[in-house]
């Protein structure tokens, strides 16, 4: 894209049916701040949108658990989050919901507007219905049995532990979670957007066009694309939503996905009444910041949506990170495994700067990362008051204690004073480079080398020394660290704008100019003010107490878990019998292309060697299992998974995380002895 003129910068609309949480953080937030207020510090012309997506199942469901009505349970999670991201600094420009009129017309104009172009088909399909509650069971209203990893907890709309993306027909064992009972199937019509008559638009637009998108997304829309698009439903039978705007649709709702989306159109028109030039003008850069969990909505359906309606722009980038684990564990609202924003606000008192920081350092950019209390830490310690404050408390102390705080002059630079300004104005472009690309963390490196780079200065030339054999030679030594502190003042700003805006005071600063940086930005005889700590240490007591709070949930989670599951039916002797359980042992295994969770493993049963295709790809590292005795149902029928054919199961157990543990002989065993 060239000749940009303005940006549109949209964070994923967090639902409010909970508290914001650092993975959020790390994966959308974090980055989608730093962006923004780079851009603007660039002098170009940005809107920041964010808000509550107040839709969909999640949200009526906790209102039924909790015997209130929706807009209560939104009413209170909006003005949590809303008040949690002020506190901490994301600088949206608005943070509006999807509850609001406004955002009830936009989406309902968009509706009308496809429906009256006969943009959609509407289709009559069988749905599950609740009969005793007298409701249809949309999406997470039901639950059962994944047919792809037989989790049994897995929704309607989708499977969380193998991230399966499912219709709610395809679960074996359906339960409505409104009454606990049977569903039945019953006939409803919906209007559904034909996916696959933008095949091809997408197709070229996404795997030809953007081939810079992250490998992580690129990847994802590409086997989307690679199966095949399917019409997708945009509507459901429910009475929380956004109507269906047209006649004779009493008791159907737009599908969350259909209107959250359209709620950062809302929400630059509710910002700003020159809304239109950030959304429909080609000299405009659109750029979602997302988690992965939603890329196929971000890169194929809501793209598809505004080509429909055809007056939009397209995204221009979807920058979307992996997850952020919590002390090696899978981030979850319904287990209370997390770190909330509010409650870290509350624990650690002008620290944002801190949690930013490490989040930044840590993101899961590329990969899935893991927060834990002790890196963060480590951190605090060793790189922020280590290096980056250390590097400007020495400054400012040694500038007030030899000069009452004024700058001094300038003189004879020597070649390593030479290059500390070439380095200055290296590391901004990097910098910049990485922050345009979207690679934060590399850019937050580049940062902290500049305050390396300082402290470096200070310990080689020991100006504390040097005071009393060649005191002429320390006003040049004290103005260059404090030239260095006010460029780290100005690049710090996006990652840490707290304290950017603290050192800028010390520094008695005003106005701060990106383009400034490179080069001396106090002149000699300015007046600095009082120095100030811009971190502090973090005692091991206050990491202990988070510690031990996770120690807490976890213990209270494993009881909760431990209320094992109901038996099952009686079965006879004789069926019992007819199992044939072995002992074996795993001589190869290898991950099945294409798959998240199988692995195919070849296993001596001391009768044969026979291939197994399991489901345990999660917990286990192909090269560590080798020789790993096994308990094998040796005589279920071969099955083909993948195209692979599959002599057997082997047993497993789950432990109180939900991972997949081997159910196997204690001792070794021979292999092909019997289990009964
Ligand atoms: N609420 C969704 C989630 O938390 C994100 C919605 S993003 C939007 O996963 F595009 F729909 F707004
Ligand atoms: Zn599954």
């Amino acid at each position: 894209m060239e000749n940009i003129k303005r940006y549109t910068v949209t964070a994923a609309l967090p639902y409010a049916n909970g508290p914001v949480h650092i993975g959020h953080l790390a994966g959308v937030y974090i980055p989608a701040d730093i962006y923004t207020r780079y851009l603007r510090l660039r002098h170009r012309d940005v809107i920041f949108v964010c808000g509550s997506d107040e839709h969909g199942v999640p949200i009526t469901l906790k209102a039924k658990q909790r015997g209130v009505s929706p807009q209560q349970v939104v009413d209170e999670y909006h003005e949590l989050n809303k008040k949690a991201f002020a506190d901490f600094g994301i600088s949206f420009d608005i943070y509006s919901r999807t509850s609001n009129k406004i955002h009830h017309e936009t989406a309902s104009e968009f509706f009308k507007k496809l429906h009256s172009e006969n943009k959609f088909i509407e289709k009559t399909t069988e749905q599950y219905f609740d009969v005793e509650a007298n409701q249809f069971l949309a999406d997470r209203y039901i639950t059962g049995t994944c047919p792809h990893c037989a989790n049994e907890s897995a929704y309607g709309d989708q499977c969380e532990k193998c991230g399966s993306s499912l219709n709610a027909t395809d679960l074996i064992n359906p339960k409505s979670m409104v009454s606990g009972n049977k569903p039945i199937l019953k006939e409803t019509t919906h209007w559904f957007l034909p996916l696959d008559k933008y095949q091809d638009f997408l197709e070229k637009w996404i795997l030809e066009e953007h081939k810079e998108w992250k490998p992580n997304v690129y990847g994802q829309c590409k086997s989307w694309l690679d199966s095949g698009l399917q019409p997708r439903a945009v509507s459901r039978d429910l009475d929380w939503g956004v109507p269906v705007p047209i006649d004779g649709a009493d008791g159907k709702v737009l599908y969350v996905w259909f209107d959250a989306p359209i709620g950062y159109i809302s929400a630059s028109k509710e910002l700003t009444a020159d809304w239109e030039k950030y959304w429909k003008s080609n000299d405009t850069k659109l750029v979602h910041f997302i988690g992965k969990d939603n890329i196929v909505f971000h890169c194929i359906v809501f793209p598809s949506m505004l080509k429909a309606e055809g007056s939009y722009i397209l995204p221009d980038n979807v920058p979307s990170n992996e997850f952020l684990n919590l002390e090696g564990d899978k981030i979850s609202t319904s287990r209370n495994w997390a770190v909330w924003l509010h409650e870290y606000l509350h624990d650690f008192v002008e620290k944002e700067d801190v949690l930013r920081y490490v989040l930044c350092a840590n993101a899961p950019e590329t990969k899935d990362n893991d927060f834990t209390w002790s890196d963060f830490q480590t951190r605090n310690n060793s790189e922020l008051v280590a290096i980056f404050g250390n590097f400007v408390n020495r400054t400012m102390v040694l500038s007030w204690k030899y000069y009452e705080g004024i700058v001094q002059p300038m003189e004879n630079l020597d070649a390593a004073e030479q290059e500390i300004f070439i380095q200055i104005s290296k590391l901004k472009e990097s910098i910049e480079n990485n922050i345009e690309n979207y690679k934060f963390r590399e850019a937050l490196k580049n940062l902290m080398e500049l305050a390396r780079l300082g402290n470096k200065y200070l310990a080689d030339t020991e100006p504390w020394k040097l005071i009393k054999t060649n005191p002429e030679k320390v006003k040049t030594i004290l103005n260059i660290s404090l030239q260095l502190s006010a460029n780290l003042a100005v690049l710090a700003e996006p990652f840490l704008p707290n304290t950017s805006k603290k050192l800028l005071q010390m520094l008695a600063l005003e106005k701060i100019s990106w383009d400034n940086v490179g080069g001396e930005i106090l002149r000699a005889g300015h007046q600095l003010n009082k120095s100030e700590l811009l971190f502090s240490q973090i005692e091991d007591a206050e990491i202990e107490k988070q510690i031990q709070r996770l120690a807490d949930i976890k213990k209270q989670n494993e009881m909760t878990q431990s209320t094992a599951k109901p038996l099952k039916e009686n079965v006879s002797f004789d069926d019992f019998t007819k199992l044939d359980i072995r002992v074996g042992t795993i001589l190869e295994a290898e991950k099945v292309a294409k798959t998240k969770k199988l692995l195919k493993l070849l296993i001596d049963t001391g009768i044969d060697k026979r291939t197994v295709v399991s489901g345990i790809a999660e917990y286990y590292e192909p090269e560590n299992i080798i020789g790993q005795q096994v308990c094998l149902i040796a005589n279920l029928a071969p099955r083909e998974i993948k195209g692979i054919m599959s002599q057997g199961m082997i047993l497993m157990a789950e432990n109180a995380n939900g991972e997949l543990i081997f159910a196997s002989p204690v001792k070794n065993v021979k292999e092909g002895s019997e289990v009964k």
